[in-house]
């Protein structure tokens, strides 16, 4: 059974996985808090959200290193839920400012978790967003939870750093409820094309940076590499429709705080759909839901990359009752419009 209505904060709530499921959570009669920094975001994520939910959002600008002000806002709002979504996640980058990725994420966390302890009524139901990289290079496929963790990058071990925090932290009081969602390639966006992704610089990854190209924005998708061990030689990935993604965290509020059956201690979930698609079936996807072509180029391989990579989601299926139903032409064509919505503002 579904918990009534909670009062949930999402930290780094105003960034692309986190407005997604503000509206979600909303929607689902949940009241949302955000706090942000705006340190990858648009302080005027509360202003669209209001326009797709018709409803208002709290929106508090603050670092998830300032525990006093967590502590302070989740004392006023009378905070039930966190879900933590606040954090750098650029790979390339954490390998160059390897300090500020420990700081934002790890640090940011422990802050985070210190003010929840402080805070009067002690809420201890806790959401964080882990990533697929923390599996490394996959040794079996499709990969399970109980797969062995290995990161290969600064911001890969952070995620690990903060999956091990909260494994001692559940073990010290058995009364916290965790859910570790380990996402794998989220992409698309909401279907008003009002947010989605909209990286700062050149795009890191596939996604946006094919809308980019097909927008005009960019001249040439470089595909790296086309000599993996795939069915046609580029990178297989399990890309998941963002709004999925936003439905999995309301999923596992829902199971962390069932009235029936309250789920304590530390539950780790992968969220994907269970299905990879390479970098050639991701372009020919994207130019058939734009209607535009997307020129590209043979490049070396990415360092680092790895050929492919899909999620086992029985766990996920079967604990939390979520599964993703969107398809691949769902996560182009929203992603098109959101892209066309970016440049033109139309
Ligand atoms: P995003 O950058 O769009 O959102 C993160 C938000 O956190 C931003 O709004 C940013 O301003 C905020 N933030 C960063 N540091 C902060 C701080 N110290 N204090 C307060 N706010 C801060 O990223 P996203 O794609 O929405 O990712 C959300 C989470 O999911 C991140 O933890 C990320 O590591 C994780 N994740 C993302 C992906 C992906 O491909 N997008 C994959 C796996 C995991
Ligand atoms: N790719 C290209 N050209 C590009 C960008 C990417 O060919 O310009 C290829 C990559 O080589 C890879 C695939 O597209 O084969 C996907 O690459 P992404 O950069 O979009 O995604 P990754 O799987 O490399 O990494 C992403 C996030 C990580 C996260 C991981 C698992 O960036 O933070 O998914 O969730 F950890």
């Amino acid at each position: 059974m579904s918990p009534a209505s909670l009062n949930i904060l999402l930290t780094g709530g105003s960034g692309y996985i986190g407005s997604h499921t503000a509206v979600v959570l909303q929607q689902a009669g949940h009241r949302v808090f955000i706090y942000d920094n705006f340190c990858n975001s648009d302080p005027a994520v509360g202003h669209t959200l209001q326009a797709i939910t018709g409803h208002p959002f709290t929106v508090i600008e603050g670092d998830v290193r300032d525990t006093a002000l967590l502590q302070q806002t989740l004392g006023e709002n009378a905070i039930d839920a966190v879900i933590h979504f606040a954090g750098l996640k650029a790979v390339g980058e954490s390998a160059i400012i390897p300090i500020d990725y420990y700081a934002n994420n790890v640090q940011g966390t422990i802050s985070l978790l210190q003010a929840m302890q402080a805070a009067s009524h002690q809420p201890k139901t806790l959401v964080f967003s882990s990533s697929a990289t923390v599996y490394g290079d996959p040794q079996y496929l499709p990969i399970d939870e109980s797969h062995p963790t290995a990161a290969t990058n600064p911001y890969g071990r952070t995620k690990l750093h903060i999956e091990e925090i909260l494994t001692d932290l559940s073990k010290a009081d058995a009364s916290w409820r965790i859910a570790c969602l380990r996402y794998f390639n989220p992409v698309g966006a909401h279907p008003s094309g009002l947010i989605g992704e909209n990286p700062n610089g050149l795009p890191n990854n596939l996604m946006p940076f094919v809308a980019q190209v097909a927008v005009g924005k960019l001249k040439e998708l470089n595909v790296f590499g086309n000599d993996y061990e795939t069915p046609d030689g580029t990178g297989v990935r399990d890309y998941i429709h963002v709004m999925d993604l936003a439905e999995g965290h309301l999923a596992a509020v829902s199971y962390l705080n069932d009235a029936v059956q309250a789920h304590q201690g530390m539950h780790t979930f992968n969220l994907g759909t269970g299905r990879g698609y390479s970098v050639m079936e991701m372009v020919q996807a994207f130019e058939a839901a734009s209607g535009k072509s997307v020129p590209f180029h043979i490049a070396p391989r990415r360092a680092g990359d790895i050929a492919s990579c899909y999620a086992s989601t029985a766990l996920a299926t079967r604990e939390l009752g979520w599964s993703a139903k969107r398809d691949l032409k769902d996560m182009c064509e929203s992603s098109w419009r959101f892209q066309q919505h970016t440049n033109t503002g139309a």
